[in-house]
């Protein structure tokens, strides 16, 4: 099975990025963790902060890896452009979010993202991930 995590502007600062928020771990460090507990997947990592990269990376993958795992991040809120492309692609995918979006400033309720999406995980911290890992064995045979 192929999964890969996509995400999105400023992920890149977790560990330094508002950790009462985010966590205090680094994400590849925290992606090592992920690819050894599940060895059996191949799982691989995408993060950019430019839309186009990203709705780039959701074309390339979107027809032939088994499950997208999107953090758009910030994107989330605004990106037409990475909707459009959720929408197009073949591959299911699972928006994460590693804060409770609906906890927060309103203008962080609202995902263009989520109508097109399988499900959405938010609120558990880095542990949204795994979650997320965990939910594409449910429905994809
Ligand atoms: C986020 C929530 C977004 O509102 C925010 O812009 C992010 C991260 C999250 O993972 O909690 O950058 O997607």
């Amino acid at each position: 099975m192929k999964i890969a995590i996509i995400n999105g502007p400023n992920i890149n600062l977790l560990g330094k990025r508002e950790p009462k928020i985010y966590g205090t771990q680094n994400f590849l460090d925290f992606f090592q963790e992920l690819k050894d507990t599940y060895s059996k997947i191949e799982l691989i990592h995408f993060q950019s902060n430019i839309e186009g990269e990203l709705i780039d990376k959701l074309q390339e993958i979107g027809y032939s890896f088994d499950g997208i795992i999107l953090n758009a991040a910030a994107y989330t809120h605004t990106s037409v452009g990475i909707a459009d492309a959720v929408k197009a692609i073949k591959t299911p995918v699972v928006e994460v979010h590693i804060s409770n979006v609906w906890a927060r400033e309103s203008f962080r309720h609202n995902s263009l993202l989520s109508p097109n999406v399988k499900g959405v995980i938010a609120g558990f911290g880095m542990q949204s991930y795994e979650l997320a890992i965990q939910s594409f064995s449910s429905f994809i045979k």
